[in-house]
């Protein structure tokens, strides 16, 4: 191509930036707080909702005990959730989810077996300050450590229908069990996976259709496992706020988390209620005044959508195609072809993990994944069996 070309191609494009608005959100341009202010100063009552028992400080409240939980039967229910977590304020409470007080007692000892077992050893908690208890990944370990409770907790059909509520009927479980002992303090305000572990500026890499898209890949939820006075601490919510477009990159700054510190509401919980929330929902765990603990089984359901059609195996392409990967870096640096075929073979997502070995950092941010390690490797001049032994050491790290 000519040099008269080249520069008729960047006036083309000029041309086109003006006609055609950003695919990003700028990092310095976030919205004021007043937008988010202005999306959460809404009321919503039982009449918007009306199978709802109540509608208490914005947040919908149904009383399952008044329902058959068959497909058909909650229909309308799921509607009214879905439509909640879209466009209404984004949290429910379903009452008497769980209403076998023994199956709770149950589950509670599991857990309590697996926190003694891992006591000895220190495990990342995100809400911190030593004064909780966190169980990572307490779905599989409860089926390993009581079946018979786990069974009849996960054959529960209401889980069912709230997950098809939201996520359609093709969905993954996980669960992470929180106990917040009293004096637990309160974690800030802030969204939930996917983006809700990115930096502001990493969110800022992501264009706007996958940062909307995000609120539907998962569903976030609890269920007590104890009783949940209001003095004990349960979820804080700011009503409406997932609406917020650009809320993942907006929502770090001290403005917003002020206004979250005003405005948030609570909802006592009973043991065996549930809340559910779209993960894009600004909200954060309550401090515990009370002289008891706290205890939830935190439920993260993820949308089938979003994995690829086939398996693809990085380490074998590694251990054939490192030789040619350090050749072209030998001759070119970190250039652009060697981070596309990088970003090609190696995974750069570091999720599905086992959290206990590869805990977020105490940032909340995400931990490495394999484009990170090849990315090391290629800079620190690493052969094949070294990049190998890293990628293989997360691998092993990352099972369950
Ligand atoms: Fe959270």
């Amino acid at each position: 191509m000519s040099p008269h070309a080249d520069v008729k191609l960047a006036n083309d494009y000029q041309k086109l930036q003006t006609a055609v608005p950003s695919r990003l959100y700028a990092i310095e341009d976030l919205p004021q707080v007043s937008s988010l202010a202005d999306i959460c100063n809404r009321t919503v009552s039982k009449k918007n909702y009306p199978l709802a028992s109540d509608v208490q400080k914005n947040i919908p409240i149904y009383n399952l005990a008044q329902y058959k939980s068959d497909r058909i039967a909650a229909d309308r229910l799921q509607d009214e959730w879905y439509e909640i977590l879209a466009n209404g304020p984004g949290v429910f409470v379903v009452q008497n989810m769980y209403t076998d007080k023994s199956l709770l007692d149950a589950t509670n000892d599991a857990f309590r077996q697996i926190i003694e077992r891992e006591k000895s050893n220190t495990r990342g908690d995100h809400f911190g300050h030593g004064k909780n208890e966190r169980i990572w990944n307490s779905f599989s370990k409860h089926g390993l450590q009581d079946p018979k409770s786990f069974v009849q907790y996960y054959s529960n059909p209401w889980l069912a229908r709230v997950c098809e509520a939201w996520l359609g009927q093709q969905y993954r479980i996980t669960a992470q069990t929180n106990i917040v002992k009293p004096g637990g303090v309160a974690q800030t305000s802030h969204r939930d996976y996917h983006l809700g572990f990115q930096t502001a500026e990493g969110c800022s890499r992501f264009p706007k259709g996958l940062q909307y898209a995000s609120q539907f890949l998962t569903l976030q939820g609890a269920v007590a496992q104890s009783d949940m006075a209001l003095e004990s601490g349960p979820t804080r919510f700011l009503p409406f706020s997932q609406r917020l477009d650009s809320g993942y990159m907006a929502y770090r700054q001290a403005e917003f988390d002020q206004y979250f510190d005003e405005h948030w509401v609570s909802l006592p919980l009973k043991k065996g209620d549930g809340v559910f929330f779209n993960p894009a929902l600004h909200h954060a765990a309550g401090n515990n005044t009370s002289d008891v603990d706290r205890s939830a089984n935190l439920l993260q359901i993820s949308s089938a959508f979003g994995k690829p059609m086939e398996q693809i195996d990085a380490i074998p392409l590694v251990r054939t195609c490192w030789p040619d990967i350090e050749s072209l870096y030998k001759t070119q640096g970190l250039s652009d072809s060697v981070e596309t075929v990088i970003a090609a073979i190696g995974e750069g997502y570091p999720f599905p993990t086992n959290l206990d070995k590869r805990p977020p950092a105490p940032s909340g941010m995400a931990p490495s994944n394999e484009q990170d390690v090849m990315r090391e490797a290629i800079k620190a001049g690493w052969d094949t069996d070294q990049v190998i032994a890293a990628l293989t050491q997360m691998r092993f790290d990352s099972q369950p």
